[in-house]
């Protein structure tokens, strides 16, 4: 090859490689297609009771606007996720759809949602629309992760019910933020910083025991799903010392999207 030929191919080469990048990145905003249902929820909430274990918060966040998941779910690790759905026919759906929390597992023929009612009937782009929605009970939709925000929220660690000072801990981390997994949780005593790794025992629960004891600095890996990127997030607060089954410790923190 001459030079200008080998030239030539080398700006195509170029051209070509910036073309995937170009490709690769944008993806990240692409929709999934898919399909949704709905479950009969009243008074505008999500659910007290869904496999995330969320409790309460699982009724209340995000205005009500929640969902079960099925391959989403990915064993209690897709808890807390946010995604905006919509549905496709353009007569009845609106193009921004909504945007919900998965706090449950479930499936219903083919489908990678199950949302509220009344959640499922805001995808309409009229009251008239969503109800005609809910009449076809199964939509075909599309999907995408994004960012998780509560602008007047810290992360807050909800210590379980069940769990039982000094020997067991067990928590669910609430208003996880922005559009990374939660995929790894330590607590280490602030005296001398020795660490320990706790496991996900279901859905979004945490537990460990024994516990570390003192007063106990907690960390939060976070996992990007396209980006490979993972970030240890240490909260300003800690859990104190004498920690109370049920009690609530706002971490101080909010994660920048
Ligand atoms: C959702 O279902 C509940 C219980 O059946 C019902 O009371 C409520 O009106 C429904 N909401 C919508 C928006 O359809
Ligand atoms: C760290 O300190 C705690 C109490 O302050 C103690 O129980 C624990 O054994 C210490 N750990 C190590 C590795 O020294
Ligand atoms: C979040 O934590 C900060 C301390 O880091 C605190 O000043 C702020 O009031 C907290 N925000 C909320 C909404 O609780």
């Amino acid at each position: 090859m001459d030079l200008s030929l080998k030239l030539v191919a080398f700006l195509l080469a170029c051209l070509f490689l910036r073309k995937t990048q170009i490709d690769a990145s944008t993806c990240s905003d692409c929709f999934t297609q898919s399909r949704a249902a709905y479950y009969s929820s009243s008074d505008e909430k999500g659910t007290e009771t869904g496999a995330c274990e969320f409790g309460s918060f699982g009724a209340t966040i995000n205005g009500g606007d929640v969902s079960a998941a099925s391959d989403l779910y990915r064993d209690g690790v897709g808890c807390g996720a946010c995604y905006q759905v919509r549905c496709t026919n353009a007569k009845y759906c609106s193009d921004k759809g909504v945007t919900v929390v998965i706090t449950d597992s479930g499936s219903s023929d083919h489908t990678d949602f199950i949302l509220t009612n009344h959640t499922f009937s805001k995808m309409g782009q009229t009251t008239d629309a969503g109800a005609s929605l809910l009449a076809l009970g199964v939509v075909d939709i599309q999907y995408r992760r994004v960012s998780c925000s509560y602008p007047t929220h810290n992360i807050t660690i909800k210590i379980d019910e069940n769990s039982n000072y000094p020997h067991y801990l067990a928590f669910v981390i609430w208003y996880q933020q922005g559009n990374k997994d939660i995929t790894a949780v330590q607590l280490c005593e602030t005296q001398n910083f020795s660490c320990k790794l706790l496991d996900r025992s279901h859905g979004a629960v945490w537990t460990i025991s024994p516990p570390p004891t003192g007063e106990l600095s907690i960390r939060m890996l976070l996992s990007g799903s396209d980006d490979g990127d993972e970030t240890w997030v240490v909260p300003v607060n800690n859990i104190p010392q004498e920690w109370k089954a049920g009690a609530t410790y706002d971490t101080g923190v909010q994660v920048a999207l």
